[in-house]
């Protein structure tokens, strides 16, 4: 189980409690994705855990969501970049994710807070 420092993330509700069994019945290394904030951001399964991540591939800027996953990383379609599900490096660079967590029989993702708190 990952620990998370829950009060550096504002949380937003990805699957409610209506919803959830997307996120429960979700295969090992199956991307899907989901709309929020004004951007695309993929969620994966692997070693039970749930991991989100940009839609956007650091490298040129693909989509992630038909990449592969596998031993814990996210391979880029386009030029076979591997990333890191747990810290998002890879290559020199990094794919920005975020922490999921299930909570009041919901899904919610951590958008990390600014310097001021917000
Ligand atoms: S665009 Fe993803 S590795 Fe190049």
């Amino acid at each position: 189980m990952k620990e998370i420092e829950i009060n550096k993330y504002n949380w937003e509700v990805i699957y409610t409690s209506e919803e959830r069994s997307i996120v429960d019945n979700l295969a090992e290394g199956k991307i899907i994705r989901c709309f929020i904030e004004d951007e695309w951001l993929c969620l994966t399964k692997y070693d039970d855990e749930i991991y989100a991540f940009k839609d956007k591939c650091p490298h040129a800027g693909a989509s992630l969501f038909r990449s592969e996953c596998k031993d814990g990383k996210v391979v880029c379609p386009i030029h076979r970049y591997g990333f890191d599900l747990k810290t998002g490096r890879g290559h020199g660079l990094y794919l920005e994710n975020y922490p999921v967590i299930l909570h009041d029989d919901k899904y919610w993702i951590g958008f990390k807070k600014n310097f001021l708190g917000f």
